[in-house]
């Protein structure tokens, strides 16, 4: 009998230490098989019980059951702990670092032309001024002739204008939104409308496809001195309070009389004679403006005797070149993301 007995705690005593000295999951799974598997060394003796006497054989049986169980504990201990150091492992292998700054998500920045109209729509807005929208696609009668520019006029040769059908054109300037919301609606009318318009043009000053803002105040007794105090306002909000227009004298067809409106150089206020941006006039000319043709409002059906008002047009461009210091008005339509990334994030 303490043959057996000393045969079991051998058996057990090397297990355990091979289970102690085992480095891996499988390793531990050879182990458990040599040992407790059906031809494993301890099940081996204990069907070597047959063979001893039948009143030593519960000791036995107790010994051998408890050295199973001593075994069956330490695999599951010794797994735990191979599993965690296996997690260790794969987490040590793929290290993250959470104090890493996180990449900055893509967020695109407003085209210096979309923060020019907003900003134009903001100040005017103040005053009244609605925003609406007409089509670029325009026809020629409501782009020229409904802003009384007839057919072989010379006032066409004013705007080198793309035909894109008969009767169709790519429209030349905002101004027939003019007469689209005058036929839309009776007066009073206050309506700003920005978008893009297209001639047939192309160097450092000019674009094929440029954008202009149209204004329109029609009520009754809309005096040019409106005009004047609404585009003072207007400068002085855009571009500092120190700011001063001047109007002189113009020709356009759609308004009598006709200005082009001048605001004092913002970079220099006309002290330096070498000024890049106003070359030492003082002046920088931004739109053109006049009190509506009684034509327009004949043809959009108002009555000339009872209402009066006042129109003006400005290049965006324009604008956002003087506000942003932009030499050339092509970097605008370039999409080159070193440039347009200069005016940030503005939603
Ligand atoms: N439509 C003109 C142009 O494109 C600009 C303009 C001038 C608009 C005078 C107006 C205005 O409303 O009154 O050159």
């Amino acid at each position: 009998m303490s043959d057996i007995k000393a045969q079991i705690a051998e058996k057990g005593t090397l297990a355990l230490g091979q289970i102690t000295a085992a480095a891996e999951l499988a390793q531990l799974e050879q182990i458990r098989v040599s040992v407790l598997g059906k031809k494993g060394s301890l099940s081996e003796a204990l069907k070597s019980l047959g063979q001893v006497p039948p009143e030593e054989r519960p000791v036995l049986g107790a010994l051998a059951n408890e050295w199973k169980s001593k075994i069956e504990a330490a695999l599951e201990t010794k797994k735990t702990a191979l599993e965690v150091l296996a997690i260790e492992a794969s987490l040590e292998k793929t290290k993250l670092d959470v104090t890493i700054p996180s990449r900055k998500p893509h967020v695109g920045s407003l085209h210096p032309i979309t923060t020019t109209v907003r900003a134009i729509s903001k100040v005017l807005g103040r005053i009244g001024f609605d925003v609406t929208v007409g089509p670029e696609i325009e026809t020629d009668f409501l782009n020229f002739e409904a802003v009384n520019i007839p057919k072989d006029h010379p006032a066409r040769d004013m705007q080198d204008t793309f035909f894109i059908g008969p009767g169709v054109v790519l429209r030349s300037q905002t101004s027939p939104v003019q007469m689209r919301e005058m036929r839309n609606q009776s007066w009073p009318v206050r309506i700003l409308s920005p978008g893009a318009v297209y001639r047939c043009d192309s160097d450092a000053t000019h674009s094929p496809m440029f954008h202009q803002i149209e204004g329109l105040w029609v009520d009754r007794k809309v005096s040019m001195s409106d005009l004047k105090g609404v585009l003072d306002f207007f400068a002085k909000e855009m571009f500092g309070t120190e700011t001063k227009i001047r109007l002189r004298p113009s020709y356009f067809p759609f308004v009598e009389p006709g200005a082009e409106v001048d605001v004092s150089c913002m970079l220099c206020g006309g002290k330096n004679h070498q000024c890049p941006i106003c070359k030492g006039t003082g002046w920088l000319e931004i739109l053109g403006a006049g009190m509506v043709h009684p034509r327009l409002f004949e043809l959009a059906g108002y009555r000339p005797d009872e209402v009066t008002g006042f129109a003006f047009g400005m290049g965006i461009e324009r604008i956002a070149m003087l506000l942003h210091g932009i030499p050339d008005m092509r970097f605008l339509f370039q999409g080159d993301l070193r440039f347009l990334k200069q005016f940030g994030v503005q939603r």
